[in-house]
């Protein structure tokens, strides 16, 4: 996507072939700086610290990271410590694993000197694949916000559209996933405006997501995280759509925090709630997702403490409680499947099941 004019990915190879160069995304929406990741250290970091974040950044990050350890050593023992080190940055989102085991998978035949070269190919087709992947469940969704159109009700001369978090082309490499269909449908013509969950406590809505839709020009507000119920119960949501960090073989969803209650606040007003994903954000081998997803738990001074601009330029954080309070800071939850109207994938758009992914994805009957 564009900033200030000129294409943007949010990760890529630097100029210097070797390198890799990430938007810090801890300094947005204040300050747009670059960075460049020379080491798996410095992945792994950058993942850790959330300077890249995201489900399908998070599994591309980390794929660079293991180039960059094949380009330091190339023999067994560095790859198995590469993997370990990134693995064990984030525990949620599932791409992180599939992106690693990939990289496992088919740099482990390799004799260790052909692996750097073959390393830096495959984190490349993984970042071109999840372009092409976005791409494509924009357009899934854009056919999904066009019925919703067409079919709108008397009175209505905006599609108003709820989202909870980043799921735009800042938490992927290009393009995004619940976000990616907005843009398409902006782009079409079709009157859409977003509500914007700040998404406390790193505030991703408010910084983020309103950051992207502000550059490419979607009309939007950002809204506090307790407001969704609110504006579905007065009729003033037609349409929420979500990404997800995991999503359970039985179609059970993961995402961000807050995601389970707009998915209760919708189901109890009709309002369609959908959730975007790429297939590598379906965990297999997972059956249930209220059991078994690994919920992150951050430091809790992210709850206790809030970043932003001071004035002049400055950015700062401030405490907002009073001092030497306790906090917990739940960085995720689980939609049950029940609560999900539909999954919109790059295959399609299935109801949220194993029935239905399954008819989208036959390969993995068996499985
Ligand atoms: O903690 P984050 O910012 O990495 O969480 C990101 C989300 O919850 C996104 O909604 C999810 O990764 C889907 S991104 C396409």
């Amino acid at each position: 996507m564009n900033v200030n004019g000129k294409p943007f990915r949010s990760i890529w190879l630097d100029r210097d072939g070797w390198s890799v160069a990430i938007i810090d995304q801890t300094r947005l929406p204040h300050e747009f700086l670059t960075r460049r990741l020379e080491t798996p250290d410095d992945a792994a970091e950058a993942i850790r610290t959330m300077r890249v974040r995201g489900a399908p950044l998070i599994g591309a990050t980390a794929a660079y990271g293991i180039a960059l350890a094949m380009r330091q050593r190339g023999d067994d023992q560095a790859l198995a410590e590469a993997c370990r080190t990134l693995a064990a940055t984030r525990p949620t989102a599932v791409n992180l694993n599939w992106a690693l085991s990939l990289m496992r998978e088919a740099l482990a035949p390799i004799a260790p000197a052909q692996r750097m070269e073959a390393a830096y190919r495959l984190a490349a087709d993984i970042c071109d694949g999840d372009v092409a992947t976005n791409r494509s469940i924009g357009e899934h969704g854009l056919g999904l916000i066009g019925e919703l159109w067409d079919r709108r009700p008397d009175g209505v001369d905006v599609l108003h559209i709820l989202t909870h978090c980043n799921a735009g082309w800042l938490a992927t490499v290009d393009w995004g996933t619940a976000l990616a269909p907005v843009f398409l449908a902006h782009d079409a013509g079709i009157p859409v405006h977003v509500w914007v969950d700040e998404t406390r406590p790193r505030n991703q809505g408010a910084a983020l997501t309103a950051w992207e839709l502000s550059s490419h020009g979607v009309p939007h507000d950002v809204i506090v995280d307790n407001a969704g119920g609110h504006l579905m119960q007065t009729g003033r949501v037609q349409l929420c759509i979500t990404g997800t960090d995991r999503t359970a073989r039985n179609g059970d969803v993961c995402n961000k925090i807050g995601t389970y209650l707009k998915a209760l606040a919708a189901h109890d007003n009709g309002v369609p709630f959908y959730v975007a994903l790429p297939g590598p954000t379906i965990d297999w081998d997972m059956q249930d997702g209220i059991a078994g997803i690994p919920i992150e738990e951050r430091d809790p001074a992210e709850v206790i403490e809030v970043q932003g601009q001071l004035g002049e330029g400055r950015t700062g954080t401030v405490r907002i409680t009073p001092p030497g309070v306790t906090a917990r800071n739940f960085a995720f939850d689980v939609t049950p499947a029940r609560l999900v109207t539909g999954l919109i994938t790059e295959r399609g758009i299935c109801p949220a099941s194993e029935a239905g992914l399954l008819s989208l994805y036959p390969e993995r009957a068996g499985d």
